[in-house]
């Protein structure tokens, strides 16, 4: 059984990703932490605590950071054309969710928890990376105890998704990025040289709508918005990012890496842009030489990985 933390952002892609995780029979969802990024830090953790209370998930809710890990950090307008004012394809999620949240700031559920299940933990990670910095910062040896962490986010051999340099979750903290891709825990960059490569058709979510009951159906009308704006890049369908992150954790045969450091430029025009230096690439010396190496996703089984996630997704 894998215990997860989900460090997340909800966010469209992000709520088919708790519905897998929270159907797969071999994945044991012990906490759900909220980031900022498809929209304010008030409306993703509402929207968390909304499907924790539509969907019956048990995990606790904890509330991330407001701010980037470096708070002087300038900001970026939230991405309301691609995931909804509400972030969850303006269905008309309500205002107040009469569901209590974790006490605890997110990043220190994540210390406790994780320190809790020594080397039992795995973090997946879909927002920014701001709620792991900042658990990193404040308790480093947690580093140690952490099993692996599991990140949607980047673009390490194919253009951005924000600019031609940076993928969204890497641009909108590129410190709290190259903060955890540096520190000696074992990083798995699922970004956009995989996820671009998975879609669901509206006429997929449609099917599985009708046979994965009353969560499935809600998955179906908040995915909408989104599919009409993903729909000028794959035609009638979205992109499964999120999910492609959870799928690893359970069929990591389906996907093909490569070894090696991985830094993201925080300035310039680049800002954000995640650069992996691949094991055994002789030139130096740079300042990838002393970063532990990490496993970048170069390929996917694109078709046998959206096979999993529909089965799953219908599971009850
Ligand atoms: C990532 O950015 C967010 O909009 C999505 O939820 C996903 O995590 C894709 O670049
Ligand atoms: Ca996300």
């Amino acid at each position: 059984m894998h215990k997860v933390i989900f460090d997340t952002d909800p966010g469209v892609d992000d709520a088919m990703a708790l519905l897998f995780l929270e159907r797969h029979p071999d994945i044991d969802l012990i906490g759900i932490t909220t980031a900022f990024g498809n929209a304010s830090i008030e409306t993703t953790t509402r929207n968390a605590l909304y499907l924790k209370q539509q969907w019956n998930i048990a995990a606790p809710v904890a509330k991330g950071s407001a701010e980037q890990f470096e708070p002087s950090r300038h900001t970026h307008p939230f991405p309301a054309h691609i995931h909804g004012d509400d972030g969850l394809g303006n269905i008309g999620v309500p205002d107040i969710v009469d569901v209590p949240l974790d006490p605890r700031p997110a990043h220190q559920f994540i210390i406790d928890t994780v320190k809790a299940h020594p080397g039992e933990i795995t973090l997946v990670a879909v927002g920014r990376m701001t709620n792991l910095a900042n658990a990193l910062k404040a308790a480093p040896e947690i580093a140690g105890l952490v099993k692996e962490v599991i990140i949607m986010g980047g673009a390490v051999d194919v253009p951005g998704n924000i600019n031609p340099a940076a993928e969204a979750n890497i641009h909108g903290d590129p410190e709290a990025a190259d903060y955890i891709m540096i520190a000696p825990w074992k990083v798995v960059v699922v970004g956009l040289d995989v996820t671009l490569k998975t879609t669901m058709s509206r006429t997929e979510l449609a099917e599985l709508s009708g046979k994965g009951g009353a969560p499935m159906k809600l998955l179906d009308r908040l995915s909408q918005f989104y599919i009409d704006f993903y729909d000028g890049e794959v035609k009638d369908s979205m992109v499964v990012h999120d999910t492609c992150a959870c799928v690893y954790l359970v069929a990591r045969e389906l996907f093909t890496t490569r070894g090696g450091p991985v830094r993201v430029l925080t300035t310039g025009i680049g800002e954000g842009k995640t650069i992996q230096k691949p094991d055994g690439h002789r030139f130096g010396p740079s300042v990838w030489d002393n970063a532990p190496s990490q496993l970048v996703c170069t390929d996917i089984e694109a078709d046998a990985v959206m096979t999993l996630v529909k089965e799953t997704l219908v599971r009850q």
